[in-house]
């Protein structure tokens, strides 16, 4: 869909090596990928997981893909199957599957093969603290990550919590991109803001593709 009001052209903005911002490059995207995330949804809700220390995640989430990321009191992990349901995942729809391996190819990343789609839901004050992606086999693949909707504050560090983090506002249609080097680098989104976004409504939602297993 052409939008209206962001004629820009998608450019480029290094965080670090391995790791590069797409600005804008989901935008044209938008709307097919909303009605994607809606349609997952509808079949395997989004709700807030406990983490393995007991408390409720302010994220909502939900998954797509052969495998989907969850947390439960006994830790985290990938699995076939929503456990709350006993369902499958949906399929990773075309339009998220091109989207991730074209952002992947441009920041350099030739040989990704996601199998995993993490579909995280913000409302207003959600958040999610710093930590690493660690839960997947190879660690040679990327991870791609698409903002939509409300802004965000993503906060992207080093290699250990305490580390200092640089601090960015991903937009809707934005993409992040981190492998090699920065596969294992902090990072996190602060408290969101309230509003409205044209075409999501009062929510940020991020799709995070990785190869899990
Ligand atoms: C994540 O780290 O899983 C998601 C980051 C984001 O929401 O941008
Ligand atoms: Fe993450």
């Amino acid at each position: 869909m052409l939008d209206l009001f962001n004629d820009e052209a998608p450019w480029q903005e290094p965080l670090a090596e391995g790791a590069v911002i797409l600005r804008r490059r989901a935008r044209e995207q938008g709307a097919a990928l909303l009605t994607e995330i809606l349609a997952v949804a509808a079949q395997n809700p989004f709700y807030h997981r406990i983490t393995p220390g007991g408390h409720r995640m302010s994220v909502a989430m939900t998954n797509c893909g052969d495998f989907g990321w969850s947390s439960n009191a006994r830790g985290y992990r990938y699995s076939e199957e929503d456990e709350s349901s006993g369902h499958k995942w949906p399929a990773m729809p075309t339009v998220f599957r091109q989207l991730a391996l074209e952002a992947a190819r441009e920041a350099g990343f030739t040989q990704f093969n996601p199998d995993a789609c993490l579909i995280n839901r913000y409302e207003p004050g959600a958040k999610l603290s710093l930590h690493q992606d660690k839960d997947e086999k190879d660690l040679r693949q990327p991870i791609v990550s698409v903002s939509l909707g409300l802004p965000a504050v993503f906060q992207f560090g080093g290699f250990e919590r305490g580390d200092a983090t640089q601090r960015i506002l991903l937009e809707h249609g934005d993409i992040v991109v981190w492998g090699g080097p920065s596969r294992l680098r902090y990072h996190g989104i602060l408290p969101l803001k309230a509003g409205v976004h044209p075409l999501v409504g009062a929510y940020r939602y991020n799709l995070t593709f990785r190869r899990a297993f």
